[in-house]
């Protein structure tokens, strides 16, 4: 089959397409034949030999596609070949065709074409079970969502706006995506790049703070974090792109009764997954099949231009997510 593959690792001049061999069902998985594919900032991070996939996982980049079901394995049941599916995956996307463990398929809305459907698993996920199974964000808390213009954040604000429509929401983005993000729904947007994040969420709060954070800038933020987190607070850490190290007051976490929370998607189990994806099918997949939830397709390459897409990413040119297609 058409894949892109590594040679070693380093920038995308490593990336390019080749022939791989066609990966077959186990017990209990599905063969799709692969419509499209998604970028996620972590095939980045994959691709520079810092992110390896979980042991048994592909080798080859892409955490989520959308596209048909080809083959069953044994056991599987519920599904048949020619159904339109998307899938969380734990490696193997920029690829014609990819396995996935039928529990962690989930059908596509009719109103949802493939490039769509390919945008949802690995993001909408991630920011679900950070924001809501793991923070426990609720209706009336505040929310501050770092990077709102990327893939995980423009799934997060529009997950915030139809599951907590109560939330205050604010948000963090560079200057040119603030309009995008306030067009998404967000409250109060702050431009990271002009004024400090920790002081615009204390003004606007009175100095009582946020009741949730999700943030993958890691060490850099993680003092002004503490600093606008509110008594009872929870911060989630996705990612550390600034680093992995930095200083805790413990003394004052504690007396604030506040949590930190280090949370990442791909090296959970089987089962665990599927606990994640049978809810997010229960309390989020009506949003997208009735149109209150729409994933924001910002750029579309072909598979071959894979390169060029992970230049469009780390130059951080797009606004939502940017598309594989075969
Ligand atoms: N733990 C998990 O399970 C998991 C799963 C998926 C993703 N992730 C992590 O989540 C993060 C987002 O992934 P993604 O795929 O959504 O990537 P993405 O689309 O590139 O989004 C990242 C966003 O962060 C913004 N940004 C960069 N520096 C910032 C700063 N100092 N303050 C605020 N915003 C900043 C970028 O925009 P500007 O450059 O324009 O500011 C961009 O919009 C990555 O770190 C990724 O590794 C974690």
């Amino acid at each position: 089959m058409k894949a892109i593959l590594l040679d070693g690792f380093g920038g995308p001049e490593v990336m390019h397409a080749g022939e791989a061999e066609t990966p077959v069902a186990d017990p209990g998985q599905v063969l799709i034949r692969v419509a499209a594919t998604s970028v996620n900032r972590p095939d980045v991070v994959q691709r520079q030999g810092n992110y390896n996939p979980p042991p048994g996982d592909s080798e080859i980049l892409g955490l989520e596609v959308a596209g048909t079901i080809e083959t069953l394995g044994d056991g599987v049941s519920g599904w048949q070949p020619g159904d339109r599916v998307m899938a969380l995956i734990g490696g193997g996307g920029y690829a014609e065709y990819a396995v996935a463990h039928a529990s962690h398929l989930i059908p596509i809305p009719e109103n949802l074409d493939f490039n769509q459907a390919a945008c949802i698993c690995e993001t909408y996920l991630t920011a679900f079970l950070n924001l809501f199974r793991l923070a426990g964000l609720a209706d009336g808390d505040k929310v501050l969502l770092h990077g709102g213009g990327g893939g995980v954040n423009t799934a997060a604000i529009q997950l915030c706006r139809q599951l907590v429509p109560d939330s205050t929401i604010f948000v963090t983005a560079s200057t040119g995506k603030l309009d995008g993000v306030r067009e998404l729904g967000a409250h109060h947007v702050i431009d990271y790049r002009e004024s400090a994040f920790e002081e615009e969420v204390a003004r606007i709060t009175g100095k009582k703070g946020v009741d949730v954070i999700l943030d993958h800038i890691g060490a850099k933020y993680l003092q002004p974090n503490m600093r606008s987190l509110a008594v009872y607070g929870r911060l989630v850490i996705i990612g550390v792109t600034s680093g992995p190290k930095a200083e805790l007051n413990l003394a004052l976490m504690m007396v604030k009764r506040q949590q930190v929370i280090g949370s990442v998607l791909r090296p959970r189990s089987v089962a665990d997954k599927a606990a994640i994806i049978a809810d997010f099918r229960e309390r989020v997949m009506g949003h997208f099949a009735d149109g209150s939830i729409a994933p924001l397709v910002s750029h579309v390459f072909p598979l071959e231009e894979a390169a060029e897409a992970h230049r469009t990413m780390e130059s951080s040119a797009h606004f939502g997510k940017i598309v594989l297609t075969m």
